[in-house]
C-alpha cells in the first residue's frame, strides 16, 4: 500500500480523554474513531490488526476441534424467557422493538441462541462431543465504557460453546478449550494467565479468566510469580487424549481475581512468589452443565436410551479488546510495538526525499519486490519532511522500517530498523530485501 493512497488520519496528539496508553496510540495512529460513546469505527489501520488477531483466534479454535458458524447480532426476547435471562440481564441489555412490534434484543452473547441451534438437530450422545463458535460483535450497554476498545459497548468477542453427554466429557471439552487460549494468546506475544474466576451472570461452577498483568488493568488478581514465565504448550499436543495434567500444571499454582481470591492460600506462597497486580481479561471460559439446555430441554439421548440434558460450556475472547491489551504489554514513548504476527504490515518503506530520482527508484523497487513475495508493506511515498515519516512510522509501530535516503543510495546503501529494538543496518537494497523475504541474497 502506499500511503499517499491510503487513508491513515494519525493525530499529533491524543484526545484528553483518552486515559491510557493503549487508547492514546490507537487514536493517534489512526487505527479507531469513536461514534458514540463506546462505540468505533474501525478504521483501516486499525482493521488489519483485528483481522489479524480474528484469524489467529479462528486458527487456534479450528485446531482444538471447534467448528465455526456464524450466529446474527440481533436475537428474539422469546428466546430468552425461556432460559429466564431475558428479565435477569438488566439495563446492559439493548432491548429493541421491530416494525411487528415484536420484542428483539442486540446480543450480549449466545448460549440460549446456540441451545436453540443444537437442540433442533442433536439428538444423540453418538453426535458428542461438539463445539461451536462464532467471532461476532456483541453489544452491552456498559454503565462505564472507557479505555477505548477495552471496555466498550459494541464489541468483537469470539464466543465457543461445547456440548457434552457427560460431566466427565465437559471436562475434557473445557481442558481443550483451557489449552487452546495459552497457544492462541502466546502467538500473539502475550503472557496470559489463567486465574479462577467467578461465574457470574453465565452461572456454572467451573471457571477461569485469562488475564494478561497491566497495570492499567481493571481487575486485582493475585498469582504465583512462575505462572507467568510458563511458556504454552504449543500446536502438538494430543487434542482428544489426556490433556489435564497440561491444566493441572498450571491450576496447581495459586491464581485468583479479585472475587475468588483467598488470602489464606495466597499468603502460604513463599513472599518472593508472590504476585499481587493488576490485568487485564482477555478470554474467560466456563462451564456451566445444565444451565440452559435444561430449562431449554436440549435432550440428549445416552447409550442406554435415556435423554438427559445435554452438559454445555462457554468460552470466550474478546478480540476488539486484545489490541489494547497487546499495545498496553507492547509499546514505548515513540509509539507501538507490533509483534510481528498481529502487525498491520510487515515494513514500512521511508523514501526521505520524494521526488529524488535516484530515492523514488531504490524505494520503487524495494516496494515491488516485497509485493511480489508476499510481504505487507506500507510505502510512505507522501512529501513529509524526513523526521514527521519516521515520526509516523515510530507510531504505527511495524516491525521493520526500510529507510532510503540520498546519501545511502548514492553509496549504495538503505537502512534497515528494527522498531522493537531500534537496531539499524546499513546495507546494500539486495542485502536487505533478502532479509526481509527471508531468502538468501
Ligand atoms: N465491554 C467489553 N468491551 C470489550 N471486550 C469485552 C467487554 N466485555 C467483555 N469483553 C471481552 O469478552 C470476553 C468474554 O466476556 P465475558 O466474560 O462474558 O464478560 P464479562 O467479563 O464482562 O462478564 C471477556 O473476557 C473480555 O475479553
Ligand atoms: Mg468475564
Amino acid at each position: 500500500m502506499r500511503l499517499s493512497r491510503y487513508f491513515l488520519p494519525v493525530l499529533k496528539e491524543a484526545p484528553s480523554d483518552a486515559q491510557i496508553a493503549s487508547h492514546q496510540l490507537m487514536l493517534r495512529a489512526g487505527m479507531i474513531r469513536q461514534e458514540a460513546a463506546g462505540i468505533y469505527a474501525w478504521l483501516p489501520l486499525g482493521l488489519r490488526v483485528l483481522n489479524k488477531i480474528e484469524q489467529i483466534v479462528r486458527e487456534e479454535m479450528d485446531r482444538a476441534g471447534a467448528i465455526e458458524l456464524l450466529m446474527p447480532t440481533l436475537q428474539l426476547a422469546d428466546l430468552w424467557r425461556e432460559s429466564g435471562r431475558y428479565d435477569a440481564y438488566g439495563p446492559e441489555m439493548l432491548r429493541i422493538t421491530d416494525r411487528h412490534e415484536r420484542e428483539l434484543l442486540y446480543g450480549p452473547t449466545n448460549e440460549e441462541m446456540v441451545t436453540e441451534i443444537f437442540r433442533g438437530s442433536v439428538r444423540s450422545y453418538k453426535d458428542l462431543p461438539k463445539n461451536l463458535y462464532h467471532v461476532q460483535w456483541k453489544f452491552r450497554d456498559e454503565r462505564r465504557p472507557r479505555f477505548g476498545v477495552m471496555r466498550g459497548r459494541e464489541f468483537l468477542m469470539k464466543d465457543a460453546y461445547s456440548f457434552d453427554l457427560d460431566a466427565e466429557g465437559a471436562r475434557k471439552s473445557y481442558n481443550r478449550m483451557f489449552v487452546a487460549y495459552l497457544n492462541l494468546f502466546s502467538r500473539m506475544g502475550l503472557k496470559a494467565v489463567p486465574m479462577r474466576a467467578d461465574t457470574g451472570p453465565i452461572g456454572g461452577d467451573l471457571s477461569h479468566e485469562f488475564i494478561v498483568l497491566a497495570e492499567t488493568g481493571e481487575s486485582a488478581v493475585f498469582c504465583h510469580k512462575d505462572l507467568v514465565e510458563m511458556a504454552a504448550p504449543g500446536p502438538d499436543v494430543e487434542w482428544y487424549g489426556d490433556l489435564q495434567p497440561l491444566v493441572d500444571q498450571r491450576t496447581a499454582l495459586y491464581a485468583a481475581t479479585e472475587e475468588m481470591h483467598d488470602e489464606a492460600a495466597f499468603d502460604a506462597i513463599p513472599e518472593g512468589d508472590r504476585l499481587s497486580a493488576r490485568g487485564i481479561e482477555v478470554g474467560h471460559i466456563f462451564s456451566f452443565g445444565t444451565k440452559y439446555s435444561e430449562p431449554m430441554k436440549a435432550l440428549v439421548m445416552g447409550p442406554d436410551g435415556k435423554e438427559v440434558p445435554v452438559q454445555m460450556g462457554s468460552y470466550g475472547v474478546g478480540v476488539s479488546r486484545l489490541l489494547g491489551a497487546i499495545i498496553e504489554a507492547s509499546h514505548d514513548d515513540g509509539g507501538i510495538i507490533w509483534p510481528e504476527s498481529v502487525a498491520p504490515y510487515h515494513v514500512g518503506i521511508v523514501n526521505m526525499r520524494q521526488g529524488d530520482a535516484a530515492c523514488d527508484a531504490a524505494c520503487d523497487e524495494a516496494y515491488k519486490a516485497l509485493q511480489a513475495a508476499g510481504v505487507d508493506v506500507l510505502y510512505d511515498d507522501t512529501d513529509a519532511r524526513g523526521g514527521a515519516k519516521f515520526a509516523t512510522m515510530d507510531l504505527i509501530g511495524l516491525p521493520w522500517q526500510l529507510i532510503v535516503g540520498p546519501k545511502g543510495v548514492a553509496e549504495g546503501v538503505v537502512e534497515l530498523k528494527n522498531r522493537k529494538t531500534g537496531e539499524r543496518v546499513s546495507e546494500p537494497l539486495d542485502a536487505v530485501l533478502a532479509r526481509l523475504t527471508g531468502k538468501a541474497a
